[in-house]
């Protein structure tokens, strides 16, 4: 179990793509939501526009092309060689498109969240928006989650929703999800990861100690509800 971060913490981004949910950690840091520092972000594509993002913020990067490695195991050594050199407290996977072993997240374990673009446990994997609006859902959002060896499956930390309206295709889901769930409660997940909060113990997320039996559950017309109703007993 991690302990809270001495001093502000030491957070490392991986990213693939666009970079929205890194530019809203970058910006959390930056004013403050979250006593933390994003010392490092990692791409495994040299075309991510979030690597722009992150230029503009004077934040570091760099880049682990996944597709020059033998196999995934070479580049993962890889990637945890750029880690280590920049001992982060928290890596933070930020619409990073590659599965990682389970060695991998054995070694960050209890310090490695994702954000996934649905209410898990449903709908795990890709193409999420399509697949809430091909099963009929009348809601949709996003979890943010520690990372464990099983995929998407990991102890969620906080859910957002939003309603699934008539008109909505997987576009406008991808955007509703993005701009009122993501961009609010990575940021607020990370906040609460670096004060030591929340934390990953044998497999549970725990909340200033306690078992929470479920995420927080955020919704865009209010607040986050602190979850002293989703905390188990006291270990
Ligand atoms: C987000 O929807 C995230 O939940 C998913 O990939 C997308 C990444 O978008 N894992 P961005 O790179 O943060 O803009």
């Amino acid at each position: 179990m991690p302990e809270r971060c001495r001093g502000r913490a030491r957070i490392a981004v991986l990213i693939s793509g666009e970079g929205r949910n890194l530019a809203a950690l970058i910006d959390a840091c930056a004013d403050g939501r979250v006593h933390g520092e994003i010392v490092l972000v990692v791409s495994n594509r040299a075309e991510a526009n979030g690597l722009v993002r992150a230029h503009a913020a004077g934040v570091a990067t760099c880049v682990v092309p996944h597709v020059q490695f033998a196999n995934r195991q070479a580049f993962e050594d890889a990637l945890i060689s750029a880690l280590d050199d920049v001992q982060p407290d928290i890596v933070a996977l930020a619409g990073f498109m590659r599965i990682l072993t389970p060695a991998f997240v054995h070694r960050y374990c209890g310090r490695l969240l994702n954000i996934h673009p649905s209410l898990l446990p449903r709908h795990p994997g890709l193409d999420t928006h399509r697949r809430v609006l091909q099963a009929g859902d009348a809601e949709h959002g996003a979890t943010v989650h520690f990372v464990t060896q099983d995929l998407d499956g990991g102890p969620a930390i906080i859910q957002g929703r939003v309603r699934v309206d008539a008109h909505d295709t997987a576009q406008t889901l991808s955007e509703k999800v993005m701009q009122d769930v993501e961009l609010r409660i990575y940021p607020q997940a990370l906040a609460w990861m670096a004060e030591g909060v929340v934390a990953l113990d044998r497999g549970l997320a725990l909340w200033n100690g306690q078992i929470m039996e479920s995420p927080v559950q955020w919704n865009v017309d209010s607040m986050a509800t602190l979850p002293d109703a989703a905390v188990g007993a006291h270990r």
